[in-house]
Protein backbone atom coordinates (compact mmCIF):
# COMPACT_ATOMS: atom_id res chain seq x y z
CA UNK A 1 0.00 0.00 0.00
CA UNK A 2 1.25 3.55 -0.98
CA UNK A 3 0.63 5.98 1.79
CA UNK A 4 1.37 9.72 1.05
CA UNK A 5 4.19 11.44 2.67
CA UNK A 6 2.76 14.31 4.61
CA UNK A 7 5.08 16.64 5.69
CA UNK A 8 3.71 18.50 8.43
CA UNK A 9 5.09 21.98 10.06
CA UNK A 10 4.29 23.12 13.51
CA UNK A 11 5.59 26.40 14.06
CA UNK A 12 4.31 26.36 18.11
CA UNK A 13 4.45 29.59 19.81
CA UNK A 14 5.69 31.30 17.06
CA UNK A 15 4.99 34.60 14.41
CA UNK A 16 2.88 36.90 14.59
CA UNK A 17 0.28 36.99 11.92
CA UNK A 18 2.35 39.89 9.85
CA UNK A 19 5.69 37.39 10.15
CA UNK A 20 3.44 34.15 9.13
CA UNK A 21 1.98 36.19 5.92
CA UNK A 22 5.61 36.82 5.02
CA UNK A 23 6.97 33.58 5.79
CA UNK A 24 4.13 31.68 3.42
CA UNK A 25 4.95 34.59 0.78
CA UNK A 26 8.54 32.97 0.52
CA UNK A 27 7.57 29.09 1.00
CA UNK A 28 4.86 28.61 -1.42
CA UNK A 29 7.30 29.32 -4.57
CA UNK A 30 9.36 27.15 -2.99
CA UNK A 31 7.58 24.31 -3.05
CA UNK A 32 4.94 24.82 -5.88
CA UNK A 33 6.38 22.08 -7.88
CA UNK A 34 5.20 19.48 -4.89
CA UNK A 35 2.71 17.76 -5.47
CA UNK A 36 2.82 14.20 -4.40
CA UNK A 37 3.66 15.54 -1.10
CA UNK A 38 0.94 16.85 1.26
CA UNK A 39 2.40 19.91 2.98
CA UNK A 40 0.77 21.42 6.08
CA UNK A 41 1.39 24.55 8.45
CA UNK A 42 0.45 25.05 11.48
CA UNK A 43 0.58 28.71 13.11
CA UNK A 44 -0.34 29.72 16.24
CA UNK A 45 -4.03 30.40 16.38
CA UNK A 46 -3.95 33.91 15.89
CA UNK A 47 -2.55 33.83 12.17
CA UNK A 48 -5.15 30.73 10.92
CA UNK A 49 -7.70 33.38 9.91
CA UNK A 50 -5.13 35.20 7.69
CA UNK A 51 -3.34 31.84 6.52
CA UNK A 52 -6.29 30.18 5.18
CA UNK A 53 -6.72 33.30 3.09
CA UNK A 54 -2.91 32.74 1.62
CA UNK A 55 -3.10 29.21 1.17
CA UNK A 56 -6.14 28.82 -0.72
CA UNK A 57 -6.32 27.28 -3.93
CA UNK A 58 -2.58 26.09 -2.92
CA UNK A 59 -0.48 22.89 -2.50
CA UNK A 60 -0.65 23.77 1.01
CA UNK A 61 -2.95 22.90 3.80
CA UNK A 62 -3.58 24.62 6.95
CA UNK A 63 -3.51 23.11 10.57
CA UNK A 64 -4.26 24.11 14.06
CA UNK A 65 -1.60 23.14 17.16
CA UNK A 66 -4.70 21.82 19.38
CA UNK A 67 -8.19 22.03 20.08
CA UNK A 68 -10.95 21.62 23.13
CA UNK A 69 -13.15 18.42 22.73
CA UNK A 70 -16.08 20.47 23.76
CA UNK A 71 -18.13 22.71 20.46
CA UNK A 72 -18.25 26.09 22.78
CA UNK A 73 -19.24 26.73 26.28
CA UNK A 74 -17.31 28.36 29.59
CA UNK A 75 -14.01 27.32 28.27
CA UNK A 76 -11.70 30.47 28.68
CA UNK A 77 -8.80 30.92 26.42
CA UNK A 78 -10.24 27.64 24.56
CA UNK A 79 -10.99 27.43 20.96
CA UNK A 80 -13.22 24.27 19.56
CA UNK A 81 -12.72 22.35 16.67
CA UNK A 82 -15.79 23.82 15.43
CA UNK A 83 -14.06 27.37 14.71
CA UNK A 84 -11.12 25.64 13.23
CA UNK A 85 -13.41 23.74 10.60
CA UNK A 86 -14.98 27.14 9.49
CA UNK A 87 -11.76 28.56 8.96
CA UNK A 88 -11.05 25.67 6.70
CA UNK A 89 -8.32 23.79 9.03
CA UNK A 90 -7.61 20.39 7.23
CA UNK A 91 -5.49 19.11 10.22
CA UNK A 92 -5.34 19.59 14.05
CA UNK A 93 -2.21 17.76 16.39
CA UNK A 94 -3.58 16.56 19.28
CA UNK A 95 -1.93 15.09 22.35
CA UNK A 96 1.33 16.72 21.24
CA UNK A 97 4.02 15.97 24.06
CA UNK A 98 4.19 19.74 25.13
CA UNK A 99 0.69 19.62 25.61
CA UNK A 100 0.64 16.32 27.45
CA UNK A 101 3.50 17.16 29.85
CA UNK A 102 3.58 21.00 30.27
CA UNK A 103 -0.62 21.48 30.44
CA UNK A 104 -0.89 17.49 32.16
CA UNK A 105 -3.31 16.46 28.99
CA UNK A 106 -3.91 13.37 29.80
CA UNK A 107 -4.89 10.14 27.77
CA UNK A 108 -8.41 10.28 28.02
CA UNK A 109 -8.29 14.37 27.57
CA UNK A 110 -6.63 13.54 23.76
CA UNK A 111 -9.32 11.21 23.30
CA UNK A 112 -12.01 13.35 23.43
CA UNK A 113 -10.41 15.76 21.72
CA UNK A 114 -9.86 13.40 18.61
CA UNK A 115 -13.86 12.51 18.86
CA UNK A 116 -14.35 16.17 18.76
CA UNK A 117 -12.14 16.80 15.88
CA UNK A 118 -13.46 13.77 13.56
CA UNK A 119 -17.12 15.55 14.67
CA UNK A 120 -16.13 18.32 12.72
CA UNK A 121 -14.56 16.92 9.56
CA UNK A 122 -11.03 17.49 10.89
CA UNK A 123 -7.94 15.16 10.77
CA UNK A 124 -6.38 14.74 13.70
CA UNK A 125 -2.46 14.10 14.25
CA UNK A 126 -2.17 12.26 17.43
CA UNK A 127 1.47 12.31 18.80
CA UNK A 128 3.00 9.50 20.72
CA UNK A 129 6.18 9.34 22.22
CA UNK A 130 8.27 8.15 25.59
CA UNK A 131 10.27 9.97 27.89
CA UNK A 132 14.22 9.79 28.16
CA UNK A 133 13.30 8.66 31.82
CA UNK A 134 10.80 6.11 30.00
CA UNK A 135 13.61 5.29 27.54
CA UNK A 136 16.02 4.51 30.09
CA UNK A 137 13.91 2.38 31.89
CA UNK A 138 12.95 0.21 29.17
CA UNK A 139 9.49 1.25 28.87
CA UNK A 140 9.06 3.06 25.03
CA UNK A 141 6.83 -0.12 23.93
CA UNK A 142 4.66 -0.36 27.56
CA UNK A 143 4.53 3.53 27.21
CA UNK A 144 3.38 3.53 23.39
CA UNK A 145 1.06 0.99 23.42
CA UNK A 146 -0.67 2.65 26.54
CA UNK A 147 -1.49 5.77 24.93
CA UNK A 148 -2.48 3.90 21.52
CA UNK A 149 -4.75 1.98 23.69
CA UNK A 150 -6.53 4.72 25.85
CA UNK A 151 -6.27 7.40 23.28
CA UNK A 152 -8.19 5.37 20.38
CA UNK A 153 -10.60 3.70 23.14
CA UNK A 154 -13.89 3.00 21.71
CA UNK A 155 -13.52 4.13 17.83
CA UNK A 156 -14.12 1.56 15.26
CA UNK A 157 -11.22 1.81 12.02
CA UNK A 158 -14.19 3.32 9.83
CA UNK A 159 -14.02 6.81 12.41
CA UNK A 160 -10.55 6.62 11.93
CA UNK A 161 -9.66 6.66 8.64
CA UNK A 162 -8.79 10.19 8.27
CA UNK A 163 -6.63 10.00 11.81
CA UNK A 164 -2.43 11.06 11.28
CA UNK A 165 -0.43 9.52 14.25
CA UNK A 166 2.94 11.33 14.71
CA UNK A 167 5.74 9.15 16.97
CA UNK A 168 7.99 12.13 18.31
CA UNK A 169 10.20 10.89 21.32
CA UNK A 170 10.09 13.72 23.99
CA UNK A 171 13.87 13.57 24.42
CA UNK A 172 14.33 14.62 21.13
CA UNK A 173 11.75 16.97 20.54
CA UNK A 174 13.85 20.56 19.80
CA UNK A 175 17.04 18.83 21.69
CA UNK A 176 19.24 18.71 18.48
CA UNK A 177 18.96 14.77 19.35
CA UNK A 178 17.10 12.99 16.67
CA UNK A 179 16.16 9.51 17.02
CA UNK A 180 18.31 7.68 14.63
CA UNK A 181 16.68 5.82 11.59
CA UNK A 182 16.47 2.51 13.05
CA UNK A 183 15.16 3.81 16.59
CA UNK A 184 12.31 5.53 14.87
CA UNK A 185 11.67 2.67 12.41
CA UNK A 186 11.43 -0.10 15.35
CA UNK A 187 9.26 2.47 16.98
CA UNK A 188 6.57 3.16 14.08
CA UNK A 189 6.78 -0.34 13.15
CA UNK A 190 5.18 -0.96 16.38
CA UNK A 191 2.72 1.43 16.62
CA UNK A 192 1.82 -0.05 13.65
CA UNK A 193 1.50 -3.40 15.09
CA UNK A 194 -0.52 -2.07 18.13
CA UNK A 195 -2.92 -0.22 15.70
CA UNK A 196 -2.99 -3.68 13.40
CA UNK A 197 -4.25 -5.42 17.12
CA UNK A 198 -7.00 -2.70 17.52
CA UNK A 199 -8.35 -2.19 14.20
CA UNK A 200 -6.78 -4.76 11.68
CA UNK A 201 -4.36 -4.65 9.26
CA UNK A 202 -5.71 -3.51 6.64
CA UNK A 203 -6.73 0.04 8.53
CA UNK A 204 -2.77 -0.28 10.26
CA UNK A 205 -1.14 -0.30 6.56
CA UNK A 206 -3.42 2.66 5.31
CA UNK A 207 -2.80 4.88 8.41
CA UNK A 208 0.57 7.20 7.84
CA UNK A 209 2.99 7.53 10.93
CA UNK A 210 4.81 10.56 11.25
CA UNK A 211 8.09 10.87 12.92
CA UNK A 212 8.98 14.15 14.86
CA UNK A 213 11.90 15.52 16.98
CA UNK A 214 14.57 17.69 15.84
CA UNK A 215 13.89 16.65 11.64
CA UNK A 216 16.11 18.93 9.53
CA UNK A 217 17.18 19.10 6.30
CA UNK A 218 20.17 17.21 6.95
CA UNK A 219 19.00 14.10 8.32
CA UNK A 220 15.20 14.24 6.81
CA UNK A 221 16.38 11.52 4.10
CA UNK A 222 17.69 8.78 6.16
CA UNK A 223 14.25 9.15 8.56
CA UNK A 224 12.05 8.88 5.31
CA UNK A 225 13.83 6.02 3.66
CA UNK A 226 12.29 3.78 6.52
CA UNK A 227 9.46 1.20 5.44
CA UNK A 228 6.72 2.61 8.29
CA UNK A 229 8.05 6.62 8.10
CA UNK A 230 5.35 8.12 6.06
CA UNK A 231 6.24 12.01 6.73
CA UNK A 232 7.36 13.92 9.29
CA UNK A 233 5.94 16.93 12.17
CA UNK A 234 8.53 19.59 12.30
CA UNK A 235 8.97 22.09 14.95
CA UNK A 236 12.16 24.04 14.92
CA UNK A 237 13.75 23.58 11.54
CA UNK A 238 9.87 24.48 10.28
CA UNK A 239 10.19 28.13 11.05
CA UNK A 240 12.22 29.23 8.31
CA UNK A 241 10.73 28.87 4.99
CA UNK A 242 14.15 27.67 3.19
CA UNK A 243 14.57 24.97 5.71
CA UNK A 244 11.45 23.37 5.87
CA UNK A 245 10.91 23.48 1.74
CA UNK A 246 13.98 21.18 2.19
CA UNK A 247 12.76 19.13 4.16
CA UNK A 248 9.43 18.92 2.43
CA UNK A 249 11.17 18.83 -0.52
CA UNK A 250 13.64 16.07 0.54
CA UNK A 251 15.64 13.81 -1.70
CA UNK A 252 14.85 15.96 -4.83
CA UNK A 253 17.61 18.61 -5.07
CA UNK A 254 20.46 17.98 -8.00
P1 LIG B 1 11.35 19.92 16.85
O1 LIG B 1 9.84 19.75 17.31
O2 LIG B 1 11.40 19.63 15.38
O3 LIG B 1 11.71 21.35 17.18
O4 LIG B 1 12.16 18.92 17.64
C1 LIG B 1 9.03 18.72 16.81
C2 LIG B 1 7.65 18.80 17.40
O5 LIG B 1 7.55 19.16 18.56
O6 LIG B 1 6.64 18.53 16.72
Amino acid sequence: MTRKYLMAGNWKMHKTVKEAQAYVETFLPLVKEETEREIMLAPSFTALYALADLLKDTNVVLGAQNCHWEDEGAFTGEVSPKMLAELGVTYVIIGHSERRHIFGETDEVIRGKIEAALRHGLRPIMCVGETLDERVAGDTMVVLERQLREGLKGFSAADLKNLVLAYEPVWAIGTGKTATPEIAQEAHAFCRKILSDMFGDDFAQSIRILYGGSVKPENVVGLMAQTDIDGALVGGASLSPESFSRIVCFGRET
